[in-house]
């Protein structure tokens, strides 16, 4: 058996691949670095989605804009206890709302959830009303939109398209194997998407990149990095945005985001201070884990730039994982159509290590 699934190839996919020996991200032929600040979520989604929907249109940006619009009317269920709940909670409940199928209609739904549901969460945390989609607009520019009451830059929208395009699609990471473990049982595409957003929340996966915001607070200078990284590692915490299942090496995807960073600040004028300090915790951190873990190579991984760039984006914490729910949906999708396309029930065993059998009394 092996724990975690650790080193079991449990499908075939065309989606993308994780070569974590020599630290490449390969989505359907493109190497993510090739993607990333070059292409609109939208097409990303497109190419993900390409060859798994008969019908899909060849301008995913317009169908995506009626879609968000329609989504928005579930934003009515949202009431002050939901939106109190943690964001992804909330996004979730309102998500469950939609009708499962395994049509491109649903999954274009699915698409727009997380994307309308967590600005209306958020606006309503903070006692503001939801501001509706805008169809015009591209993914990225109307969820900052909706978020802000405020239009986006366009510097600002092609760094959160960076950030959407990323993480869109990564093997069979534990969400997606959720998500495809659901196709298989011919749930429907909601009911994936559902199962792949609750593994997502987890701060072993998708729930690290806020808690990289609270440690970098924490630290708060350059000097504090090493001291209070060695208190966190004698108390037997993880070191969120470092470590991977797969990759021994860098994620790549980590340079990707730090790249758009640089561009967001350069763009927007910001100070590069924020940057500067990160990457000597960062620095700080791999020496540590090197010196802690000789034998196990811990890397920075996607989370760390995450944080850093949905910070600058002025996205709270709190609704880090949400963002990222908003990039990989669309793998989500594309998995579960390629399960339900060729793949089998999922089920695999388990070796009994209970009582022996016994007579009831
Ligand atoms: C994502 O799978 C994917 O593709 C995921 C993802 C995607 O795009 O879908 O890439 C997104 O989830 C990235 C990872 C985000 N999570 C974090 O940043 C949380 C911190 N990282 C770790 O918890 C850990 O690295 C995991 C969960 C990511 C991977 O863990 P593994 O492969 O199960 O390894 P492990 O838990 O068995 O750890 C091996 C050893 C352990 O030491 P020992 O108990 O053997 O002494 O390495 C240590 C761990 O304690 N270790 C860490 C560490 N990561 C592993 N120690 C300190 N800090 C860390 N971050």
């Amino acid at each position: 058996m092996s724990e975690g699934l650790e080193g079991v190839i449990a499908a075939r996919t065309v989606l993308s691949d994780v070569d974590g020996a020599r630290g490449r991200l390969v989505i359907r032929g493109y190497a993510v670095e090739d993607l990333a600040g070059r292409t609109r979520y939208e097409e990303a989604a497109h190419l993900l989605f390409d060859g798994f929907f008969d019908e899909a249109p060849s301008d995913l940006a317009a169908v995506l804009g009626e879609a968000r619009a329609r989504v928005f009317a579930e934003v009515g269920a949202l009431d002050d206890g939901l939106a109190r709940r943690d964001p992804v909670e909330a996004m979730r409940a309102l998500l469950a709302r939609l009708p499962d199928g395994d049509d491109l209609g649903t999954a274009l739904l699915l698409i727009a959830a997380p994307a309308v549901f967590t600005p209306a969460v958020l606006r309503v945390a903070a006692g503001n009303t939801p501001i509706a989609p805008d169809p015009a607009l591209s993914h990225a520019a109307d969820i900052l939109r909706m978020t802000r009451g405020a239009p986006a830059t366009d510097a600002e929208a092609a760094a959160l398209d960076a950030y959407l395009v990323t993480v869109c699609d990564h093997g069979l990471n534990a969400s997606t194997f959720a998500a495809r473990v659901v196709a298989s049982t011919r749930a429907g595409l909601t009911s994936s998407v559902l199962a792949g957003l609750s593994a997502l929340k987890g701060p072993l996966h998708g729930g690290a990149p806020g808690p990289v915001i609270d440690m970098l607070d924490a630290i708060g200078t350059p000097r504090n990095a090493r001291p209070w990284l060695e208190r966190a590692l004698a108390r037997g915490d993880r070191l969120m945005g470092f470590g991977h299942r797969i990759y021994r090496v860098r994620d790549p995807r980590a340079d990707a985001l730090k790249a758009a960073v640089r561009t967001l600040a350069s763009a927007t004028g910001a100070a590069p201070g924020r940057l500067a300090f990160a990457e000597a915790v960062e620095q700080a951190a791999l020496e540590i884990l090197r010196e802690h873990k000789p034998d196990r190579p811990l890397d920075t991984n996607v989370e760390f730039y995450t944080a850093l760039l949905l910070e600058a984006l002025g996205l709270p914490p709190a609704s880090f994982t949400c963002v990222f729910a908003m990039g990989r949906v669309a793998g989500w999708l594309a998995h579960a159509r390629e399960q339900l396309a060729g793949g089998r029930l999922i089920r695999p065993q388990s070796v009994y290590v209970g009582p022996e059998v016994r007579v009831a009394a």
